[in-house]
């Protein structure tokens, strides 16, 4: 059975991403493809991973008018990818016309809202205007991608237990996941593959542990152990 790992391609060069990939099982994983790796190797290389069997999530989290966004949406679908996102903070309208697009192709990728990026803290949200607590901007957001017909959230684990208690139909895709024997360096911010599951994590975003692992087909096998607990 596929496991919850999707395991990220973070490369400029396009070699390097199917080198790795090269090291993955597509039964067993799926791969996200970011801004810097399609910046850099565009659609061909997405089209080579889903040739070689795998599910990719393209992680460009758009994020402009409704119309853009509905038609960039409808070129990620055409392009058979497993999984795309949008920015919630693109409003009602952005989200309904992106849900529209997706359900108009013929292939439906899962459609998912990046809610408050963790890389911004109360002090940034202040700067751009919000002065609510991260957790209630978070839950706003997510709230509005249940409304628009969303199929899942980008979230930390550490938002996982209440986003899976108030909207239990989102699937929620948690970044930040560190191996058991890595978590002490980060306690705050990262979780096991374990835990994050625990905490009602659907998929697991992994990148780092893996792909800069010295030996990182043994780091896949040790992420894949961890996951089952
Ligand atoms: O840290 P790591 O290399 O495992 O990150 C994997 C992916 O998760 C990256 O591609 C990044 O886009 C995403 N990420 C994120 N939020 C974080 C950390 C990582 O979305 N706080």
């Amino acid at each position: 059975m596929k496991s919850p790992l999707i395991v990220a391609l973070d490369y400029a060069d396009p070699g390097a991403a199917r080198a790795m990939a090269a090291l993955l099982d597509p039964s067993q994983c799926r791969v996200k493809v970011g801004k810097e790796l399609f910046t850099a190797a565009g659609p061909l290389l997405v089209e080579q991973l889903q040739d070689q069997g795998f599910e990719v999530f393209l992680d460009l989290k758009f994020h402009d008018i409704p119309q853009t966004v509905a038609k960039a949406c409808q070129a990620a679908a055409r392009l058979g990818v497993w999984m795309l996102n949008v920015h919630a903070s693109g409003g009602k309208s952005m989200l309904e016309a992106a849900r529209e697009a997706v359900d108009a192709s013929g292939h439906r990728p899962l459609l998912i809202g990046v809610t408050v990026l963790t890389s911004l803290d109360a002090a940034a949200l202040m700067q751009i205007g919000v002065s609510d607590p991260v957790a209630v901007q978070v839950e706003r957001l997510a709230a509005l991608s249940t409304a628009a017909g969303l199929d899942g959230l980008v979230c930390s684990a550490r938002e996982a237990p209440q986003l899976k208690a108030a909207h239990p139909d989102l699937c929620l895709v948690t970044p930040g996941i560190r191996p058991p024997e890595h978590i002490a360096d980060d306690q705050k911010r990262t979780m096991t593959p374990a835990a994050a599951l625990a905490a009602g994590a659907d998929y697991l975003v992994i990148g780092r542990p893996i792909t800069a692992a010295a030996d990182p087909a043994q780091a896949f096998s040790a992420m894949l152990a961890a996951c089952a607990g």
